[in-house]
């Protein structure tokens, strides 16, 4: 068992051969943390870890104790009025208003496994043996409330998931004003903050700062987890990069409002909190309710970043991602959004079909535009029956030539979403997440429906049920086009307004789970314009998610590098649009835009019926070269060899699990005068495996066979293309250039 109890110390100690985290019930009875790092030896006592040593001005909760301050301990899940000043874990309102709590250890249960969250996603073990758990149970007896803080740790993972439960056995009930996931006191300062930040079109750029004195973090209070930032925070060492030091990742499974803050106090002290926003959160308990927060996951590393986030990949990909496509390689699509924004029919879409079908695409995707009347983004969202005018079989019809034609078919919803000119607006106004007495604001003549109201969530259901159950449907891309604004549930009353946010999230994940277990072979792609919700959330759900609407493959490195901190390749959507792009107008070669998109689900989202017949037989090799490496793409190892956001080059490679193979790409965006020499160095390989070196595309260049530590610490020449055009090499023919290197182990050629 991974987790011991010392009865003597009262310390419980949660280990794997990598990590460790000690926590201990103070002499108060409140828990207090010690320890959360690179595995220790298990002892009965590490309580000299904690720092009792008096500060002047500290409050001091026991008689006669001068040296006993919440101000200044580590704690586990502080609270409130308790002498601590600092940001609290949880805030708890009482019937007479007040918020002073005192919570103390009641006992505890440990058990191998992991229990599921109820209505919530969490990362979950297949067999008992893979994980355990501990629950330590709080109690205010004065006001007959428990908090069970629940720990558990993984066995083969760096990793410790945390949540919290509060339940309420009072006649007049509590109200809670902010319950984070979990709470972690760290002994010193000397860390950096990381954070992935953006906007639309420039999701997840990594963005790094020194912890400073106070409150710095990241957060949404969008309703979803947004294009600004993204539920992660990493603290690493000062002298930590990809590949060596310490570094802390913390990830929240949720994907509406969130707050992921780190504060260091004066004595340098420092707090991370992670959990929902309590912006407008006020949740009523009454007597025999529960409330349970949503998972924070927390991974260590000694090895650097790059380390942290093949953790997070491995563990995301196979025990937060559920159901039928979670092993399976992803199909390649083609989505007709880029080729025909709305303006397409029956005739149009069979024609990029077909041609689709003839290069060997697996899946045709049918886009925003299908239903209602709508020929444009100012009608028809929430009226989910076919435009007949466009489609005259319906999406029945449709779907089934597709099939004819020897491919999947799929489709996108934006289920959360209307149009005032829509047939459900009409019927319900009411059903607006807005205050309709006001005005509001409306994004891309677009409203949020209230999906706190399970009335709403039924209908939708009733809608995507019906058009999903009669036409054959093997993909859904479900988008959220816009941001909350107005936040009001009409018709409900003052206490349910402090709910609303939450349970608007937990509609959705309760439309997306009845989905899924009647129609478990769909393969879900999550997409909120763009990567407005790239979350652990959603992959609980859907196991791809639309990366960003921006196509552009410059522009792309740079996000799918930063998205990949967190998130698997095989999360990633990724398509080969068209050049010029339509988000930033540049001109990139198809090769180019292939050896970005690889690294991902991989489709296209251009009108090829259009594209003269060499690019067709260029793409036509792409999906060749896809069909061949994707299971090593989608399933093996992903390491980030130079980052985008640190010069003009930039490469990153994946390798199989067994070593046997990998790709490394580079990219170059523009091209310099006279340029120096460039190295790439593998990583990941096994030292005296022979390997043999293939450029894919361009010039194809057979580089020789090498030993793993050549290519790993003597590296691989990217800026030496002998081949070229009219004597001039490759290398020296323009910006935005990328070479794809296949490298396979000898004895297995
Ligand atoms: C935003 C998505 O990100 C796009 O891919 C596309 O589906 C549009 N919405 C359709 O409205």
């Amino acid at each position: 068992m991974a987790i011991q109890f010392h009865e003597k110390s009262k310390e419980f100690h949660l280990f794997n051969d990598k990590i460790s985290y000690i926590i201990k019930v103070l002499e108060n009875g409140q828990l207090g943390h010690v320890y959360y790092g690179k595995h220790l030896t298990d002892r009965e006592e590490f309580g000299y870890l904690i720092e009792y040593a008096r500060r002047d001005m500290a409050p001091y909760p026991m008689e006669g104790r001068s040296n006993f301050s919440l101000e200044h301990l580590k704690q586990e899940y502080p609270t409130y009025g308790s002498g601590d000043t600092r940001y609290p874990a949880f805030e708890l309102e009482q019937a007479d208003g007040s918020r002073v709590v005192n919570f103390t250890y009641k006992g505890h249960r440990i058990f191998p496994g992991k229990k599921e969250l109820e209505g919530l996603p969490a990362v979950y073990v297949e067999k008992e043996n893979e994980a355990d758990t501990l629950e330590v149970v709080l109690e205010d007896e004065m006001i007959r409330t428990k908090i069970i803080l629940s720990y558990t740790i993984f066995r083969k993972f760096p990793v410790i998931t945390r949540h919290a439960r509060f339940e309420c056995d009072l006649e007049e009930g509590v109200t809670l004003l902010n319950c984070m996931s979990g709470s972690l006191d760290l002994p010193d300062k000397e860390y950096e903050m990381v954070e992935l930040a953006g906007a639309w079109n420039r999701e997840r750029y990594p963005h790094t700062r020194e912890l400073g004195y106070g409150i710095q973090g990241v957060y949404s209070m969008r309703g979803c987890s947004s294009h600004q930032f993204n539920p992660f925070l990493m603290l690493r060492r000062k002298q930590a990069d990809e590949s060596s030091g310490e570094v802390l990742g913390f990830s929240l499974v949720y994907s509406g409002d969130f707050l992921a803050q780190v504060e260091v106090d004066n004595f340098d002290v420092t707090r991370v909190v992670m959990g929902i926003h309590p912006n407008e959160f006020r949740w009523e308990l009454g007597k025999g309710e529960e409330f349970q927060t949503p998972e924070m996951v927390m991974v260590y590393s000694d090895k650097g970043m790059n380390a942290m986030s093949q953790v997070f990949h491995e563990l995301y990909r196979t025990r937060l991602a559920r159901g039928t496509w979670r092993e399976k390689e992803r199909p390649i699509l083609i989505n007709n959004w880029e080729a025909t924004y709305f303006d397409f029919n029956e005739e149009k879409i069979l024609q990029i079909a077909e041609k689709a079908k003839q290069i060997g695409v697996e899946l045709f995707v049918l886009d925003d535009g299908w239903f209602g009347k709508r020929d444009g983004d100012n009608c028809s969202l929430g009226d989910w029956y076919p435009n007949l005018k466009k489609l005259p079989g319906g999406i029945k019809g449709l779907a089934e030539k597709i099939e004819a034609l020897g491919m999947k078919f799929g489709l996108w919803f934006e289920p959360e979403m209307t149009n005032k000119d829509s047939d459900l607006f009409r019927s319900h106004p009411d059903w607006l997440l807005a205050d309709i007495r006001r005005t509001y604001c409306h994004s891309r003549n677009q409203y949020v429906l209230d999906f706190s109201k399970e009335e709403v969530v039924d209908y939708i259901y009733r809608q995507m049920r019906k058009v999903l159950g009669e036409a054959p449907v093997s993909y859904v891309k479900w988008d959220m086009n816009r941001a909350f604004s107005e936040v009001f549930s009409n018709g409900r009353g003052k206490n349910w307004q402090g709910k609303v946010r939450h349970q608007y999230i937990l509609g959705v994940y309760s439309l997306y789970e009845r989905l899924i277990r009647e129609f478990p072979d769909i393969l879900f792609e999550s997409c909120a314009s763009g990567g407005a919700r790239f979350d652990p959330g959603m992959l609980y759900y859907a196991p791809q998610a639309w990366t960003s609407d921006n196509t552009d493959a410059v522009e792309r490195v740079k996000i799918q590098y930063g998205t990949s901190y967190v998130y698997p390749i095989s999360s990633m959507g990724s398509h080969v649009s068209a050049s010029p792009n339509h988000q930033v107008f540049r001109n990139t070669s198809l090769e180019m835009r292939g050896n970005v998109a690889y690294f991902g689900t991989f489709g296209y989202e251009l009108d090829i019926s259009k594209l003269p017949e060499e690019e067709l037989e260029m793409m036509k090799e792409q999906i060749r070269f896809m069909k061949q490496h994707r299971k090593m793409i989608q399933q093996g190892v992903f390491y980030r060899l130079k980052s985008p956001f640190e010069g003009n080059n930039s490469a990153w490679q994946v390798i199989s699990s067994d070593k046997r193979e990998a790709l490394m790409a580079y990219f170059r965006t523009l091209q310099p005068a006279q340029g120096k020499f460039e190295r790439i160095y593998l990583k990941g390989l096994e030292e005296t495996a022979q390997y043999e070196v293939r450029e894919c595309f361009g010039a194809r260049m057979d580089l020789g066979v090498h030993y793993g530590d050549e290519l790993m610490y003597a590296g691989l020449s990217v800026s030496d293309c002998a081949a070229g055009v009219d004597g001039i090499a490759r290398e020296q023919q323009g910006d935005f250039f990328s070479r794809l290197f296949y490298v396979k182990k000898v004895e297995d050629r």
